[in-house]
């Protein structure tokens, strides 16, 4: 695999983990069985077939050739994959095909006024991405923007709307049948935060100019490597480890802000699939350096209830050089060499506090190994979640919420 997993500094030995070996084994099998409920997305090979791959692209192709502006609407595994990988690539910033934004994911007046006036001044296609077809923040900012394509493009409007959706079910499925939007579907055995790789992340992604095929491969290879699987297992139990000695949250960092939404997508991936039965580890994210400065103080000298997982990219893509009116030791060093300074720094300084530091390297950040990182990380999620004796695929917690917000909604006069 191209990623490397470094547990040189995490505190826990192989013979902790192998404490845990039957457990592993029960994850695999059940994860590997084909048979349980939501594991579609293990056989990533098999998540959209040669044919579906087809038509994303050709619609994604047509969309970019129609539109400057792309709204994407879905909340929580309905979009933050999208989101993450476009981030971290630095596309879908309206450079080289339409600009891709985000609705639906939350329910603020002021955030979605600026998208209908952004949608004023160019050509939009809108994309509305639910699984149930039925969560109330995407069906509500989806209407608010199918009105105003309706305004803008009349009859014509629903050749400029697409919907990913469940097969069969769900209100969303009907509209799209009804009104002939063009379609795709989530799997029946993906769940949302697991969806990334099939048509829920793939359509934004390559309407945003990601290379899908090169994502998809990267997960593909990582599926069949056996450095990877010993990987996934050894990370998995390191975390369970970790938390059964009172390590009870885990802070994703990085120290590029392009992965913010990377750092997005780990916490719902985690928190959804472990945070049941009062059991789970709590995800969180920093952003470094930015963050050395405020939260960087609590895990050197706070409670010690955390542990870290950073994510390194080894090789960067672009660089500057720090000119010399910034005198010494600066001057003439680039500020990538003094972001690996404070790689190196922020890991001896947490070590030395006592924190265990999990590092993983990916050795450049580009469509491939995306798709290995976001594979590596589902299938530890899975493990971990199945050795600590909880499904990682309801959300029972998740849907309780969306419910008691129904109640509050059929309370509004008028
Ligand atoms: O991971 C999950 O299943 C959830 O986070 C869902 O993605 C989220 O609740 C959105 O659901 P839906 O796609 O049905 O609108």
């Amino acid at each position: 695999m191209n990623l490397v997993l470094d547990l040189s500094t995490c505190g826990i030995t192989q013979g902790q983990r192998n404490t845990f070996t039957e457990k592993l084994q029960d994850a695999l099998a059940k994860l590997g069985s084909g048979k349980e409920d939501f594991t579609g997305w293990v056989d990533a090979a098999g998540i959209v077939t040669p044919g579906e791959m087809d038509d994303i692209e050709e619609t994604a192709k047509a969309i970019r050739e129609k539109c400057d502006l792309f709204i994407v609407v879905g909340i929580g595994g309905s979009y933050l994959g999208a989101q993450a990988v476009m981030d971290a690539l630095f596309c879908g910033q309206g450079a080289d095909g339409p600009k891709v934004v985000f609705a639906g994911c939350n329910m603020s007046g002021a955030y979605h006024r600026r998208i209908l006036e952004m949608m004023d001044g160019c050509d939009c296609c809108l994309c509305v991405i639910s699984k149930s077809g039925t969560t109330t923040e995407p069906l509500a900012a989806f209407s608010i923007l199918k009105e105003k394509m309706e305004e803008k493009y009349g009859e014509q409007a629903s050749s400029r709307i697409y919907a990913v959706t469940d097969r069969e079910k769900g209100r969303l499925r009907e509209e799209a049948d009804e009104a002939g939007y063009r379609s795709f579907v989530v799997p029946d055995d993906i769940g949302g935060r697991y969806s990334v790789l099939s048509a829920v992340g793939l359509l934004p992604l390559a309407v945003a100019g990601v290379d899908i095929r090169s994502l998809t491969q990267g997960a593909v290879d990582l599926m069949t490597d056996e450095e990877a699987c010993e990987a996934e297992a050894d990370y998995a139990l390191t975390r369970v480890a970790l938390s059964m000695s009172g390590k009870w949250i885990e802070v994703f960092e990085y120290f590029h802000p392009e992965l913010h939404f990377f750092g997005e997508w780990l916490k719902q991936l985690f928190g959804e699939s472990e945070g049941k039965e009062r059991k789970g580890i709590f995800p969180a994210s920093l952003m470094f350096s930015r963050d050395l400065h405020s939260m960087g103080q609590f895990i050197q000298q706070g409670k010690p209830l955390l542990f870290e997982t950073v994510i390194i990219i080894d090789e960067r893509n672009e660089d500057v050089i720090i000119p010399e009116s910034a005198g010494a030791p600066l001057a003439g060093k680039s500020i990538e060499q003094i972001n690996d300074c404070a790689i190196k720094g922020v890991a001896a300084a947490h070590t030395k506090a006592g924190v265990p530091v999990i590092k993983l390297h990916v050795p450049k950040m580009d469509a491939y190994n995306m798709g290995q990182l976001i594979y590596f990380f589902e299938k530890s999620c899975a493990i971990a979640a199945y050795t600590m004796g909880v499904c990682p695929f309801d959300q029972p917690g998740v849907e309780a919420y969306k419910q008691e917000m129904r109640d509050e909604i059929a309370k509004i006069d008028g």
